[in-house]
């Protein structure tokens, strides 16, 4: 009887270890367990078994019965769990797209920008952030104690590192290089202690430069005209300011007729119909001197355009920081 016992539990034990469904776990109760269930049957049997035996054999068999019960209600838990789970999986809802990020309207500005002028022969470069003074000041015909200083509030590092302030310098990192002719153009981060609505202490600028053998003003002129009417269409027209820059002699600034108003006038040109996109000019010899080129036998010209300021005209944005906090519900439009 006791054998009987131990192989009706193995048997059980092994059915139990293969059953998948509550199905299956319902029949091996009903077979061990049942009102006509082996177990039940050796109950029945405990009769007929001498007397002396039978508290041994009654006390395995209450614990076989109680073992068996308990496994089966576990088994049948972890079951009930995984068909549930299965249940929940509906696989006719129509898939959910993961989200896919899309390029800063400025990057692609600033892409937009660069390939115009690539297809007019420049070729892309960069140069670091982290500036020493020399060539974000001094190489640009900036001397140390410079009034022209003031005209950009600058983050120092040390005595002769700074935040780049804009992007002349890789001008002459460039003219360090390479021997004229050359035509690139730079685009990148620039800093400076500035901030309103149309100012923020980082922001970005591409720098143009070509220089070669007689190159005039009159493909200064050429050059962003043409990048004007690629960029904001054919029917915007633009103006050549007089300006001032140190690297630079003559100097232009260039204004584009406001692309809000259409050159009549409104909050964003001030009234005058007019928005500055870039400053520019032919390079001074000064400069050329320093980089080792001979101001008697090359001419250039370079410039220099805040990418914001391009992107606000072109997407009609009107306030400068709404690129820089991030809220998606902006940054998706584009
Ligand atoms: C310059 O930075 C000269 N390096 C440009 C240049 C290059 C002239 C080559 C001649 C030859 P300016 O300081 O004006 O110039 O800045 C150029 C443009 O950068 C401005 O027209 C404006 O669009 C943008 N800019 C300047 N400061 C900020 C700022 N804080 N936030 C956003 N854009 C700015
Ligand atoms: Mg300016």
């Amino acid at each position: 009887m006791e054998n009987k016992i131990k192989e009706a539990l193995n048997e059980a034990r092994q059915l139990l270890a293969g059953a998948k469904t509550s199905q299956q776990l319902e029949e091996l109760r009903v077979r061990f367990l049942g009102r006509k269930g082996i177990l039940t049957g050796f109950f029945k049997e405990l009769g007929k078994i001498e007397k002396e035996k039978r508290p041994v054999i009654g006390k395995l068999l209450n614990e076989t019965k109680a073992t068996l019960e308990k496994e089966l209600e576990s088994a049948l838990r972890e079951i009930k769990k995984a068909e549930s789970r299965r249940e929940k999986l509906d696989v006719t809802l129509p898939g959910r797209k993961p989200f896919v990020g899309t390029l800063h309207p400025i990057t692609k500005i600033s892409r937009e920008i660069c390939a115009i002028f690539q297809r007019l022969g420049f070729d892309i470069v960069e140069g670091p952030e982290v500036e020493l003074d020399y060539y974000n000041f001094e190489a640009l015909n900036i001397p140390k104690e410079h009034p022209a200083r003031d005209m950009q509030d600058t983050f120092y590092i040390s005595d002769n590192v700074v935040l780049r302030t804009h992007t002349s310098p890789i001008q002459v990192r460039v003219m360090e290089k390479r021997k004229p002719p050359l035509r690139i153009i730079a685009p990148g981060k620039t800093y400076r202690r500035d901030s309103d609505l149309t100012h923020t202490p980082m922001f970005h600028q591409v720098e143009g430069l070509m220089v070669g053998e007689n190159v005039s003003f009159g493909d200064l002129k050429g050059i962003l005209t043409v990048f004007v009417h690629q960029m904001f269409g054919e029917d915007i027209g633009l103006r050549f300011r007089p300006s001032f820059f140190p690297f630079t002699e003559p100097s232009a600034e260039v204004d584009i007729q406001c692309v809000i108003c259409k050159g009549s006038g409104c909050r964003v040109c001030s009234h005058t119909g007019w928005l500055e996109i870039l400053g520019s000019g032919m390079v001074d010899p000064e400069v050329f001197k320093m980089v080792g080129y001979d101001p008697d036998e090359v001419t250039g010209f370079a410039f220099g355009m805040g990418i914001e300021r391009i992107a606000m005209l072109k997407l009609g944005i009107n306030d400068l920081r709404l690129f820089f906090d991030n809220d998606l519900r902006f940054l998706q439009q584009f």
